[in-house]
């Protein structure tokens, strides 16, 4: 459930209109809700009812990639919320929102030395580590420094988690975590080395997941794993189950499984585990608190139906380009009249289509569009491609608004590079 509604015939954020925010920050913008945002995480929680442990409920430790824009962190921050950050600049973003260091998860196949010691000096909560390889970079970072790095192995199930090949992490052949079967040898391993203190398990399979089957069926074998590593002498209290709970994108399709069968699932899963749950939320957490509002350039005719060319483009909103996601469209102003269209940017490449024949509002030049479901791996996917400046952001709360990301000037993207002299005056070489 989301927050974008129609009011009096026009789109709103909360009670904000939409075309005000267009108006005064301009097109495209991303718009995000913060009561939608709020909304999820308590669904989420209470979803999570029952599952606490020694006291404490467990982590919602939110996937910073999903939406990095330091007040939707902050909005979290501020609800409790911890962070599962994969790289320095996501551990340094959710500090400055507040989040302290011992709920913050890094996961990564590829953390650098100096990555581990930042996260080391910040107290993080826990290194979820991918390879024995990195288990013993850490351990000589940690030793190096005199600190304790609290760990986890990233197990990969080898389960097919059903969903779009490019975001499916937990079949073998994928780069990420460790082989089930050598699990146990490299938990002895990692244990024997200074500096580590190996304290639980994790595993994540995919993202957009609409089938909880396979997640029932990885966390049977993390609960496997736990006993086979307590039964040999580790002291397992942690066991971080990833993200992956997939969102409604298509209104028309089926909705992927509520938290609560999530929730009921885990319950079932994990009894008798006797460990402190994790979890990481990206796209649940955002992906409906967000629009991307867009302008219609002009409507071109075209051979099949008309093209509508909006003023956002593949390099603001990649997911349609990249997995051949499924975005709502909607009028901002709907008159109630429908058409058929193809939707694209202005970017000179076919892939900057984000809907072919679609059935939606009928809208005309100088109009408003949102696509819908764009508050997670949005903004932050996005590029300068064609020299066009990174999209401003907006959060509303109730009928507050404000920028919260700029719009990139491309006076500044163009100050980015420098030109050598000799580039200058150097002979043409034929
Ligand atoms: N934990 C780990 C270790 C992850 O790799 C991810 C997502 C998450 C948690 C959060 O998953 P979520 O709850 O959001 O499904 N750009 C793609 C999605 C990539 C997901 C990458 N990892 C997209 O736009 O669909």
């Amino acid at each position: 459930m989301d927050h974008f509604d129609l009011h009096d015939g026009a789109l709103h954020a909360e009670q904000v209109p939409l075309d005000a925010i267009a108006d005064a920050v301009g097109t495209p913008v991303y718009v995000y809700s913060a009561a939608t945002i709020r909304r999820h995480v308590r669904v989420f929680r209470e979803a999570l009812a029952g599952l606490e442990h020694d006291g404490q409920a467990p982590l919602v430790a939110f996937a910073v990639k999903a939406n990095p824009n330091a007040a939707v962190l902050s909005v979290l921050a501020g609800l409790g919320c911890g962070a599962d950050v994969v790289s320095g600049g996501e551990l340094m973003r959710a500090r400055a929102a507040g989040i302290p260091g011992e709920k913050i998860v890094f996961s990564g196949v590829g953390k650098t030395a100096d990555e581990m010691a930042l996260a080391l000096r910040e107290g993080i909560g826990q290194f979820n580590l991918e390879s024995e390889e990195e288990a013993r970079t850490l351990s000589k970072v940690a030793a190096d420094l005199g600190l304790t790095a609290r760990v986890a192995f990233r197990v990969n199930p080898d389960v097919d988690a059903g969903t779009h090949a490019k975001i499916s992490t937990g079949r073998s052949e994928n780069k990420f975590g460790i082989a089930y079967d050598l699990a146990p040898d490299a938990y002895a391993r990692a244990a024997a080395l200074p500096g580590l203190v190996v304290q639980g398990v994790a595993v994540h399979i995919g993202s957009q997941l609409t089938d909880l089957g396979p997640l029932e069926t990885a966390f049977g074998r993390i609960g496997a794993l736990i006993a086979t590593l307590r039964a040999a002498g580790h002291d397992i209290r942690t066991a971080d189950l990833g993200g992956g709970l997939g969102v409604p994108y298509d209104p028309t399709k089926p909705a992927p499984p509520a938290p609560s069968a999530y929730g009921e699932m885990v319950r079932r899963a994990t009894a008798g585990w006797n460990v402190r749950l994790m979890f990481e939320p990206g796209r649940l957490i955002v992906g409906n608190a967000g629009v991307l509002l867009t302008s219609v350039i002009r409507v071109k005719p075209g051979a099949q139906a008309p093209f509508v060319i909006v003023d956002a483009a593949m390099n603001d909103l990649m997911r349609p380009a990249l997995y051949d996601a499924w975005h709502d469209i909607r009028a901002v102003r709907p008159s109630g009249e429908r058409f058929v269209a193809n939707v694209v940017g202005p970017v000179c490449e076919t892939g900057d289509t984000f809907a072919m024949q679609r059935s939606m509002d009928r809208v005309d030049e100088g109009e408003r569009v949102v696509f819908m479901t764009a508050g997670a791996y949005a903004a932050t996917m996005a590029s300068t491609y064609n020299s066009r400046a990174l999209t401003p952001e907006v959060l509303v709360s109730g009928d507050r608004w404000a920028v919260v990301r700029k719009r990139q000037k491309i006076e500044a993207l163009i100050a980015a590079d420098s030109v050598p002299a000799w580039a200058l005056n150097e002979p043409t070489e034929d």
